[in-house]
């Protein structure tokens, strides 16, 4: 029996037992008011007759006497009358005077009675014989000069004090249930008021917010604070000890969240169905540093995918919802695709993501445009992007990823759909200071759409105090800088740096050639000698990467170290990307124009310095040149974290090779062991790229060696696990902060890791 219901039954037995008091003590008293008030009555009847009575009796007038009696039995409620002598012989009594009350009946009574003094000769008692079935009695001794000469006995018919009597105990019994009804109703008010203030005051205290502190909640708010800690240090060395994998991911997802599906928002898809042109349909691995990214997180823990269908033929290898599971053969996850029209990819797309925030993020000197119609498309495309979330999600609080600059107002509008979900939001490249984001004629509304996630993550620290002093500046709100955390609307978002990673080991890696065999089909690929020299990058084609800067910095490595003419070649692998943007033809023009320029400087009949390959390059390939090549220059201008040298590192176990990497990177701040340096500075970075081909391969396998163990530990299951584990714990803080109010008894039982 639960205690609710042994208070229940608690309750009832008090109630009862009041009420069964109540029901004797109204009998009693209520009787004995009546019986006193017939007594008088009767008393007073016989006393103001008593003078003509004793008269009669001494005169032995018996009709007088009848006559008297009969007066006195006037009153309806007395039954009758009689004058018995002291020796209890009947002198005279009222027609239909009861026998039951006859002198020698009560006299004996009267006897038992004798010790009183002779005006408190009374005698009482019930009799169901009678109708009405309650009589009261009375024997009043009349005296003369001392002497009882008769006594007089007058019977009350007591039938109507039962009557009274009940309806006395009916109305007692009502008032006590409108009273009992009136007092639970207003201690539940008062319980409930009392309750929600509590709460209130008690999730503003475990919230840590800036109110009075009661001192009967300090205990709870102590106990809850040691189970918080105890989480989070249990949570902290989880994240110390041993390697992240996919299934340690899953066991994270399983144990502190209880199995979610992850439901993932973003722009591009992990798997593109393309049409071939000789017809046949070909999936596609995207260029993308976000897909490398969060696809094998999504292959770790299932889940769903929602991203812009933008394949040829991804509308026929899809179902009518959109739906496909992928990977091809494996189908661990679902892919589901939101059709967008040309104008709202235009709008959306290319024009407020990609030709308005890419370049205001970036600094990389690229004029951002904004329009109003872009925006309008921007915030619509938002919308049909939360709408099909809303599509997927299968719980109230669900775990939702949003992804990229794509979205900044899909947290916001999650939100007002679900509020309990935990949203992560990621944003994979640079937040620029204020001054600079303040360009965006909507600064405000973003910064208000990223401000409806759990926890907003950036790469780097750097970029969550720029989005902080923007959040403070522009917006009305709170900077929690002990936790991290922006508050506004009493609601708070969590401001944290994960820097994100690659898999490892990583799956394009499971099946490749050995370094030796990769280099020598490489080299014959290119048509290059077996000793020749081979330096390799890989990008999209987007002016942020400084592929012009690394270009102009072979040129000066050509320069300064002529014996490498003829021998030394860069393979700079570029994928189409953006290519509806004006900016990003005249930047393929520009760096065909430039290779041109170099190759006919260096250049000879059978060697080039730098081979341009302007086309799409499955992963599986570029792995393969990363374990060819002897140096990998990135050079982005501007870069949130970038992969690809994670890529590169990952791709050399053999421990050779030298990444050559710009300072702009979030992943220079990681990869210290790299040659580090300034893109922009023409002359240094070809210095680097000459020290890379003359390193000893002893430094080359020292500092491979470093980074690969930075790489293999801080791998992207390590990225996703930390900040699952983060919103686990704020899902379980929220939960615990909620918990007074909360409806559900085994909040605790769920919380319990
Ligand atoms: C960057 C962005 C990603 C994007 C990728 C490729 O890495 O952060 O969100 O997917 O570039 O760009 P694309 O426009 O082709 O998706």
């Amino acid at each position: 029996m639960n205690a609710r219901v042994r208070y229940a039954l608690a309750l009832l037995v008090a109630l009862s037992a009041l009420v069964a008091l109540a029901w004797l003590i109204v009998g009693h008293t209520t009787r004995g008011w009546f019986e006193k008030d017939v007594g008088l009555r009767a008393e007073l009847a016989v006393n103001g007759a008593r003078r003509a009575v004793l008269r009669d009796l001494q005169a032995g007038n018996l009709p007088a006497l009848r006559e008297l009696l009969t007066d006195i039995t006037r009153d309806e409620r007395i039954m009758g009358a009689a004058l018995c002598s002291p020796e209890l012989d009947v002198i005279v009594a009222t027609a239909g005077f009861p026998d039951a009350f006859a002198c020698r009946t009560v006299g004996p009574h009267l006897r038992a009675d004798a010790g009183a003094p002779p005006d408190r000769w009374t005698a009482w008692r019930d009799t169901a014989s009678l109708p009405g079935g309650a009589v009261h009695v009375n024997a009043i001794p009349l005296s003369e000069a001392g002497d009882v000469k008769a006594f007089a006995i007058v019977t009350h018919d007591l039938s109507y004090v039962a009557r009274r009597e009940a309806s006395t105990r009916y109305f007692l019994l009502c008032a006590f249930a409108v009273i009992a009804l009136l007092a639970s109703i207003s201690t539940l008010l008062v319980v409930r008021a009392s309750r929600r203030r509590w709460n209130d005051a008690l999730q503003r205290m475990a919230k840590g917010e800036d109110v009075p502190q009661r001192r009967e909640f300090l205990p709870l708010i102590k106990d809850l604070r040691e189970l918080l800690d105890r989480l989070a240090t249990e949570e902290q060395a989880d994240l110390r000890s041993g390697a992240w994998t996919p299934e340690r991911l899953k066991l994270t997802l399983n144990r502190h969240l209880h199995g979610e599906r992850l439901v993932v928002v973003a722009n591009r898809e992990p798997y593109i169905h393309d049409r071939a042109s000789d017809g046949s349909v070909r999936v596609l691995h995207p260029a993308s540093g976000l897909v490398s990214a969060l696809e094998p997180v999504l292959r770790a823990c299932s889940g769903v995918w929602v991203a812009h269908g933008a394949g040829s033929a991804d509308r026929e290898t899809a179902d009518k919802h959109g739906r496909v599971r992928v990977p091809p053969g494996e189908e661990s996850y679902v892919v589901r695709r939101v059709w967008l029209s040309p104008e709202e990819e235009k709008g959306y797309y290319y024009g407020f993501s990609n030709e308005g925030l890419w370049p205001l993020c970036h600094v990389s000197h690229t004029r951002p445009t904004f329009r109003a119609e872009d925006w309008q498309h921007y915030r619509e495309v938002n919308q049909r992007f939360v709408d099909a979330v809303c599509d997927e999600v299968d719980t109230d609080d669900p775990v939702i990823l949003v992804q990229d600059y794509h979205f900044a107002l899909a947290p916001r509008l999650l939100r007002e759909r679900l509020p309990r979900a935990t949203i992560l939001t990621f944003w994979h490249i640079p937040w620029p200071n204020a001054e600079q984001i303040s360009i965006c004629p909507w600064h405000r509304e973003l910064i208000h759409g990223l401000l409806g996630s759990s926890i907003l993550g950036f790469h780097t620290p750097f970029h969550c105090n720029n989005f902080m002093e923007a959040a403070d500046r522009f917006l009305e709100s709170r900077l929690d800088r002990e936790d991290l955390a922006v508050v506004q609307e009493n609601r708070r978002t969590l401001v944290r740096s994960y820097p994100i990673s690659i898999e490892w080991p990583n799956r394009w890696l499971e099946h490749a050639p050995s370094v030796v065999e990769c280099r020598a089909a490489v080299l014959a690929e290119l048509g290059l000698s077996s000793d020749a020299r081979l330096g390799v990058g890989v990008d999209r084609l987007d002016y942020t990467k400084g592929i012009e800067e690394r270009m102009r910095a072979i040129e000066k490595l050509l320069e300064k170290q002529p014996q490498l003419v003829g021998r030394f070649t860069f393979l700079q692998i570029a994928s189409p990307s953006r290519t509806e943007i004006a900016r990003y033809a005249q930047l393929r023009d520009d760096v065909e124009a430039l290779v041109e320029r170099i190759n006919a400087r260096f250049g000879r009949e059978d060697w080039k310095p730098i081979v341009l390959r302007r086309q799409h390059t499955e992963p599986r390939d570029v792995f393969r040149y990363y374990r060819a090549a002897e140096i990998c220059y990135v050079s982005s201008l501007h870069d949130g974290m970038n992969l690809v040298a994670k890529e590169y590192i990952a791709a050399r176990d053999d421990e050779q090779g030298v990444l050559v990497l710009s300072q702009f990177t979030g992943a220079a701040r990681e990869l210290t062991e790299a040659l580090i340096v300034n893109p922009y500075d023409i002359e240094q970075a070809g210095r680097a790229l000459a020290v890379a081909l003359a390193m000893p391969l002893a430094e080359q396998r020292a500092r491979m060696r470093a980074m690969r163990k930075l790489v293999a530990e801080y791998n992207v299951y390590r990225w996703a696990g930390r900040m699952l584990l983060d919103a686990s714990r704020l899902r379980r803080r929220e939960q615990l902060a909620g918990v007074l109010g909360a409806s559900d008894p085994d909040y605790l039982a769920r919380a319990e890791p």
